[in-house]
């Protein structure tokens, strides 16, 4: 996803919009551009690359004016070009625009415009935008009108900052995040509070099918048909703030050993929030747990641990495969979504299904503003604080330990001491030199399966993603039993097999499928507590009881996914083609 950021105020736009989007750059990273106004003409530069790269190369914090918007693309229409990045002109060059979603109906648009004699350099739908604007201001005379005008006409999912070359900034939302900071003598517009809490924690959260218009120190929020909207100014969580490296060389790094201490926030406390899901689940016949990727991984452990210790089933869902099947949903269930940002276009969507069959809407969520929880009846915080890697690491973790807390509130004994977890998780963080010399072995590999029994079995899949996205090695989770129905024809010596092998009631068979592998020809590494002579490389986990296993355990695949990274070059924190925050379909 894109992050936009608008800037209107005393000091010099272009700096505090650089440092905004480098914030935000976790959204999407192909691209960048800024815009600023001065003496009533808008300055334009755009490049393809990381905000820095860019800026160092074309200078973008030294456009001059107090006023700007800013732009890191995450390419949807239109292939990675600089003719593609944001912002985007209009024909007269009076109006420029950056952008966040899809416009549904930009070919129409296009064509229309083009029939009357605009003209069109990039491939995106943002452009279509640009210049509908500009035909309605033209018409109206108005920046209002217009703006009231072209929402009218666009249709799809989209938040965006125009600015006008008078220096007038507006910002609309629908189904994209956008959010106006207010601070001292300034004004800000972004996709993420990150985009402005260096300088303020005075936040608007503008709501779906409003638009916003800022003018010298002043703003005015109206809804899509240009009547005044009421809105609430809320305090940001300066916690939010804290999105630093520090000491560490990466984000992904540096959150995943973050894990001990937010494991145990994540699940020290039996909320009031958890409380009253645990009510309404005990007091529902059916409950879905939705999520995408990595949550979607916890949404399957959801249903291992809430049947184990609570004796409750629920029953996983992807969130981009709902609306395929809406007729899974029993009406009036409960409907638990779980998700980092609160943002993912799938997970919004699939709750929505879920409200249309009646749905109560229990979201886990990281970030409590965001538009999940807006949408939800009950919100479970996983405070967790920022998670910028596009990796989730601590997030997943933070979610396993809410889901203990939730079964436990449950009636369920789970036995979990998240002062045992925090520190056997130190432990195994504190010398990491076994794992650095694992992940240089697979500078050159194609293929690692990981495999998993049980409760395992979700981990295996969680750890596969990992190896996926920061190494782009292809990997792959297998669920033990299953290896010679099929995964079995692969294995040779060219192949890697993490296997995930705690002491617990899967050991044995599990231990059985390594051997069966190793006769292949694979390098088997182990991750358990108990060494091994099938194991080629062993990764010791410490002995805890077995309901800590799941949470420990992914901690050296994440580690090692992140080694491997480096060994191959690649970029951990913002791997390629992917982003943080899939706010698009
Ligand atoms: C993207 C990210 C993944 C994340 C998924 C769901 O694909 O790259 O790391 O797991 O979105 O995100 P959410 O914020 O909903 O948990």
């Amino acid at each position: 996803m894109c992050s936009i950021i608008g800037y209107r105020g005393k000091g010099a736009a272009a700096p505090v919009i650089v440092s905004g989007l480098k914030r935000m750059e976790y959204r999407g990273y192909d691209s960048v551009g800024v815009a600023t106004e001065s003496g009533k003409k808008i300055n334009l530069k755009k490049g393809i690359g990381r905000v820095a790269e860019v800026n160092s190369s074309a200078g973008l914090d030294a456009l001059p004016g107090t006023t700007g918007i800013g732009h890191t693309r995450w390419a949807t229409h239109g292939k990675v070009t600089r003719a593609n990045a944001h912002p985007h002109s209009s024909n007269s060059g009076s109006i420029a625009i950056v952008h966040n979603g899809i416009i549904e109906n930009f070919e129409e648009l296009k064509s229309s415009l083009s029939a009357q004699g605009y003209t069109f350099e990039s491939e995106t739908d943002t452009e279509v935008i640009a210049n509908l604007l500009q035909k309605n201001h033209d018409a109206t005379g108005s920046v209002k009108e217009a703006v009231v005008k072209t929402v009218s006409e666009i249709e799809g999912h989209y938040a965006f900052v125009a600015m006008f070359e008078d220096g007038q900034l507006a910002a609309a939302r629908f189904h994209e995040p956008l959010i106006l900071g207010i601070g001292q003598d300034d004004l800000f517009l972004s996709s993420d509070v990150l985009g402005f809490i260096e300088y303020t924690d005075d936040a608007v959260y503008m709501k779906d099918g409003s638009f916003a218009m800022l003018e010298d120190g002043k703003f005015q929020i109206f809804d899509f048909d240009g009547t005044d909207t009421s809105y609430e100014v809320t305090k940001v969580s300066k916690e939010f703030g804290d999105a630093y490296k520090g000491d560490y060389a990466h984000f992904t790094l540096k959150e995943i050993y973050e894990q001990p201490e937010t494991v145990m926030r994540a699940g020290e406390k039996t909320t009031d929030a958890i409380k009253t899901a645990a009510l309404l689940i005990r007091n529902t016949k059916s409950i879905y747990v939705t999520g995408s990727g990595t949550s979607y991984n916890a949404a399957l452990l959801a249903k291992q641990i809430l049947s184990r210790y609570a004796k409750i089933k629920v029953e996983p869902i992807i969130s981009s495969e709902l609306p395929f099947s809406p007729d899974i949903i029993e009406d009036d269930s409960v409907f638990v979504a779980m998700s980092q940002s609160g943002e993912s276009a799938d997970v919004l969507e699939a709750v929505r299904i879920a409200k249309q069959a009646g749905c109560k809407i229990i979201s886990i969520v990281n970030l409590t503003s965001s538009s999940l929880a807006r949408e939800s009846d009950i919100v479970i915080g996983m405070n967790c604080g920022p998670e910028i890697g596009v990796a989730a690491t601590k997030s997943f973790t933070a979610q396993l330990a809410v889901l203990y807390k939730l079964a436990e509130q449950l009636g369920g004994q789970t036995g979990t001491d998240f002062g045992g977890i925090s520190e056997s998780m130190l432990e195994m963080l504190e010398n990491p030199t076994t794992i650095q010399q694992i992940a240089g072995k697979l500078r050159n590999v194609s293929d690692i399966y990981v495999l998993g029994r049980g409760i395992h079995y979700p981990i295996a899949i969680e750890a596969a993603l990992k190896l996926k996205e920061l190494t782009y090695i292809h990997a792959e989770g297998i669920a033990g039993g299953e290896l010679k129905h099929g995964p079995l024809a692969l294995m040779d010596s060219g192949v890697y097999v993490i296997i995930i092998n705690p002491d617990d009631t899967t050991y044995s068979d599990t231990l059985t499928s390594a051997r069966e592998i190793k006769t292949r020809g694979a390098k088997i590494i182990g991750i358990s507590n108990v060494k091994s002579d099938v194991y080629d490389y062993w990764i010791e986990i410490p002995s805890t009881g077995e309901e800590s296993y799941p949470i420990l355990e992914i901690v050296p695949v994440q580690l090692l996914s992140y080694y491997a990274a480096l060994e191959k070059d690649t970029d951990p924190d913002y791997p390629r083609n992917l982003a943080k925050s899939v706010t698009v379909k």
